[in-house]
């Protein structure tokens, strides 16, 4: 994969699915694919244990060729090693290196990796230079808007990449310091794609298809990427589409018992394709319980699912569950908390 093929694919389908460690497992991201989204990128995988050829962490990285254009995202501090682990994803036969420069997470940071590495551009972009020397498919970057409020500095972060020959940066709109409260600043995200030489993501807070699309366009940017809100509505990828085809587009009125019938099963035969069954049965429990908030009786059932054993018994559990509240279109949970940690 070139870089200006997959920028070409970025701006054909500018919904990308972000990151989320045990979250965006190679099954949940061939789901997405199907859902709509356009690109989608590994949970972060360490470039030490790639180094130590570490079995959980080769398996971090196996994805599937329904996946494609698949970028995987790998973290650490030593410039070399990440060349070493970037030069192996190539040897998998990923399309696209990304490189996690947000992770707020203590343990990262201390170490020097992720968000850790924004706080000096001038080193930045020799590490990434180190990186991307060793390999010819893209790099690209993930970061947030800077280190703290007194460092809000991803317009050098994006200078630093453009310099060191990454291909995209995609951006959190909340700095380290904040982890994730308050709101994403999707203004300071325009601001730094009105003077980017490099493609923009903007990330942070989409919660409906709506926003995506407003967001896309008020902010200018190349793409947008979309975590936390694909958990409660896997359908806002095609949603998106429909929209920014169509301004005024209706979005179709489906329950959602018609629209889970069809895509859980997919989901758990997904799972099915490469994870045991206790693996099965802790993803779809813990898909099901997210993709029912904003239903009636969404505790009751979380309960429910969460005392059923053997995965086809929990998806029975939710396909019930769907049905029972089929007559009932999704409340809007966007101001409730929801996952406030993860890594980037
Ligand atoms: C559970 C969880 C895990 C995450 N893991 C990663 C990760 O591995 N790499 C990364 O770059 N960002 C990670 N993130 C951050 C998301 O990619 C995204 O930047 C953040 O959730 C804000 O976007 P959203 O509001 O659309 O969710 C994670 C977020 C969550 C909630």
């Amino acid at each position: 994969m070139t870089s200006e093929k997959l920028i070409q694919i970025l701006k054909a389908n500018p919904f990308v699915l972000a990151p989320m460690a045990g979250i965006t497992d190679s099954p949940f991201r061939s789901f997405m694919r199907e859902q709509g989204a356009g690109i989608v990128i590994s949970e972060l995988v360490s470039s030490h244990g790639i180094e130590y050829s570490s079995g959980r962490t080769f398996d971090l990285m196996h994805f599937d060729e329904d996946q494609r254009p698949i970028g995987i995202q790998l973290f650490g501090e030593d410039s070399e090693i990440m060349a070493r682990a970037a030069s192996c994803v190539e040897e998998r036969g990923a399309d696209f290196v990304d490189i996690n420069l947000g992770c707020p997470v203590p343990k990262v940071v201390k170490k020097g990796a992720g968000s850790a590495l924004l706080r000096d551009p001038g080193f930045l972009r020799k590490y990434l230079e180190t990186i991307k020397r060793a390999i010819r498919i893209p790099l690209t970057i993930k970061i947030r808007t800077g280190w703290d409020a007194q460092c809000i500095n991803a317009d050098d972060v994006v200078r630093a990449a453009h310099d060191a020959g990454v291909s995209w940066v995609a951006i959190h709109g909340r700095t380290r310091a904040q982890g994730y409260s308050g709101l994403a600043d999707w203004d300071y995200i325009a601001q730094v794609k009105a003077k980017s030489p490099l493609p923009i993501i903007g990330n942070g807070d989409i919660h409906t298809s709506h926003k995506a699309v407003e967001r896309l366009k008020t902010s200018g940017c190349d793409g947008v990427m979309i975590g936390r809100g694909c958990l409660k509505n896997p359908w806002i990828f095609k949603e998106a589409h429909l929209l920014l085809a169509n301004d005024h587009a209706i979005l179709e009125d489906v329950r959602p018992a018609a629209r889970f019938q069809a895509s859980l099963p997919r989901f758990r035969e997904l799972l099915s394709r490469r994870a045991d069954e206790r693996y099965s049965q802790l993803q779809l429990r813990k898909f099901s319980a997210w993709f029912a908030s904003g239903y009636p009786y969404s505790r009751e059932f979380k309960t429910k699912l969460f005392k059923t054993e053997g995965a086809d018994n929990i998806l029975n559990e939710a396909l019930g569950y769907f049905e029972r509240v089929s007559a009932y279109v999704q409340a809007d949970t966007s101001q409730e908390a929801f996952l406030m940690g993860g890594h980037g």
